[in-house]
């Protein structure tokens, strides 16, 4: 499928068994003979000897750069260390990346990407799933500074997306169920009848089944890409993507980035949303009540027993101060569609809040 980013066009190509091709995918596309490899070392466990194999067949020269996995690898001095492992290598401008990993390996290789020389060719081979759905689509990359995540970074488009969902059954099923609160949330804010689909496809994705599997990324992939284009023409209207982020991003924040996996946080988000979206009467409670259920059969993590209503509501006044005083909230007027306001009752916020603190409402048995 073709993605059109900031004038920039490329291929993100959704294929089991697309990480044996991607040698020769990346030489009709590029003029070089030399390509930097970053991955981790978990990643280049499993995949890294396939992933060489199909580089080598194809004529390629690969050096291989390891990091340890996990979100501290995103890092200033982890990015210095990989520019000068490209300068050893040679690597010149017209030479590519190839980030093969999470969100973490290609937000961090695609930083590098992007500044070494000033930019040089990105090839994306994300292996979560929340990659391969979220963050290797819209050309976010970035590392993170001491004081916060992702403060430094840029918009970067990569030349070529080879996502291989085959790649998932290695893959714990918790990263698996965090990354099914981005699709759940492309289903809501995106399509009805996606939304009917998952419905019956839930467990199949869950379990990385391929026909499902590749058609819940497909699907994802499709609508990321649709709203960051339309996003160019009409400015703030990706804001839309932060449907469940803004409890969700609370939550993650309020406990120190430690507790919850980004989806996790996101999923009860979500779920938040749809039930504030109904008590304000924009949702009608049949349609509210098709997302809770389908929310709440991935389940939610419990809070930590000691996080506080207050905590998370500091959070949430911090997030608001940094948008120059609007708490902006996404909400779902129908399945299918999104609203984005400021106008969001703090006491309703709160309610809901203190309902999956105590693990009632709309979280009444759903805890895993
Ligand atoms: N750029 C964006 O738009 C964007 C969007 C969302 C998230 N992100 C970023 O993504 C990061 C999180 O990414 P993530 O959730 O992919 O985590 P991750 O990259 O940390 O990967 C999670 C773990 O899974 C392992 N792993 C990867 N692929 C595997 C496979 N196929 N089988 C078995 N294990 C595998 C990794 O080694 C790692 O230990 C965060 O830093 C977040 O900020 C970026
Ligand atoms: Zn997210």
């Amino acid at each position: 499928m073709a993605v059109n980013c900031a004038g920039h066009s490329y291929q993100v190509y959704i294929k089991a068994g697309v990480l044996d091709e991607l040698g020769r995918m990346m030489r009709g596309l590029l003029d070089s003979n030399r390509a930097l490899l970053i991955t981790d070392h978990q990643v280049e466990e499993l995949y890294g000897e396939r992933c060489r194999r199909s580089l080598f067949a194809a004529g390629w020269k690969v050096k291989t750069v390891r990091i340890p996995p996990g979100e501290t690898s995103k890092s200033l001095p982890q990015a210095e260390e990989l520019y000068g492992a490209a300068l050893d290598f040679g690597l010149d401008r017209f030479s590519p990346v190839v980030a093969l990993g999470g969100g973490v390996v290609g937000d961090l290789a695609g930083f590098v990407a992007a500044t070494f020389m000033r930019g040089v060719p990105l090839v994306a081979v994300p292996t979560t799933l929340l990659a391969q759905v979220d963050s290797s689509v819209g050309g976010k990359v970035a590392v993170n500074h001491p004081r916060g995540k992702n403060l430094i970074g840029t918009f970067y488009q990569p030349h070529l997306v080879a996502t291989d969902p085959a790649v998932l059954t290695t893959l714990s099923l918790r990263q698996r169920r965090a990354a099914l609160a981005e699709i759940i949330k492309c289903a809501l804010i995106g399509e009805r009848q996606f939304f009917k689909w998952l419905q019956s496809h839930l467990g199949q994705v869950l379990s990385a089944k391929l026909p499902a599997a590749t058609r819940a990324i497909a699907f994802s992939v499709q609508f990321k890409a649709r709203v960051v284009e339309r996003d160019e023409r009409e400015s703030d209207h990706r804001r839309i993507l932060n449907f469940g982020h803004t409890i969700g991003h609370a939550l993650e924040a309020s406990t120190g980035y430690r507790y919850y996996l980004h989806g996790e946080a996101v999923l009860i988000g979500l779920a938040a949303a749809v039930e504030i979206s109904r008590r304000r009467g924009l949702l009608e409670p049949g349609a509210a009540e098709a997302a809770l259920q389908l929310l709440s059969r991935v389940g939610y993590r419990p809070p930590p027993a000691d996080l506080t209503l207050s905590a998370v509501e500091e959070r949430l006044k911090y997030d608001k101060k940094r948008r120059r005083e609007q708490l902006v909230f996404v909400l779902l007027p129908a399945i299918g569609e999104a609203k984005i306001t400021a106008e969001v009752d703090e006491s309703l916020i709160r309610a809901v809040i203190q309902e999956y603190l105590e693990g009632g409402g709309p979280f009444k048995g759903a805890f895993i």
